[in-house]
């Protein structure tokens, strides 16, 4: 028996420079990186965080921090922008999907902290969790956000289709279909 490779390999990173010029490392999230992400999820405000969970209608807890750092490696990806500190690094943008049944359909998000955005940030993290996606035989991915600027310019520069959604005309669903 074939073991599937994980979604989530730890082995992957990717060194992308930005529009000013900064240098941001995009690689898989590790349960070391806890700490981060809970920090990095502290600092967004509130409509960014329904923005975020929109389609997954999760209060920011112990558990969001655990999933996002401990996907499962047969149906999930996440992958961080980190920008080194002294002393460190900080988390300054998360991607993630989660395969539906089927495995051939997926969800996802991306969040950047405000201080972040417009810098491209979102772009190399969607780029990455797309060749993901491709190399693990995804065809189509979803997302769900509240109508804003932001995720509308990036859903469009990357290819996505936005509709609204039939149940709630606040809400704007991307669908990018992978070849
Ligand atoms: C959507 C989001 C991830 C974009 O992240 P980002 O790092 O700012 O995106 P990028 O810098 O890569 O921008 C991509 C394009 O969108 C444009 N853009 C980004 N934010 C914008 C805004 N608020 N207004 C206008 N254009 C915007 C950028 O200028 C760029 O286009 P350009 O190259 O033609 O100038 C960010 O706004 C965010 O975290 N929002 C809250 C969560 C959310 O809604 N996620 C999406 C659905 S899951």
């Amino acid at each position: 028996m074939t073991m599937k490779p994980a979604h989530s390999q730890s082995s992957r990173i990717w060194t992308e420079r930005l529009r000013d010029g900064l240098v941001v490392q995009v690689r898989p999230l590790l349960p070391q990186d806890c700490n981060r992400e809970r920090a990095f999820l502290a600092h967004l405000p509130e409509e960014n965080l329904a923005q975020r969970f929109v389609g997954l209608v999760k209060p920011i807890d112990e558990a969001v921090v655990r999933d996002l750092t401990c996907p499962a490696p047969e149906c999930e990806a996440t992958i961080g922008a980190f920008v080194p500190v002294k002393g460190g690094e900080i988390e300054v943008g998360v991607a993630a999907y989660v395969t539906r049944p089927d495995g051939v359909h997926c969800d996802c998000t991306v969040t950047v902290d405000p201080d972040w955005q417009k810098l491209g940030v979102g772009r190399v993290l969607m780029k990455h969790l797309i060749e993901i996606a491709r190399e693990h035989g995804i065809r189509r991915m979803y997302a769900m956000t509240e109508c804003h600027t932001g995720a509308h310019a990036l859903g469009e520069y990357l290819g996505f289709h936005s509709r609204p959604d039939p149940e709630d005309p606040h809400v704007t669903t991307f669908e990018l279909v992978l070849h």
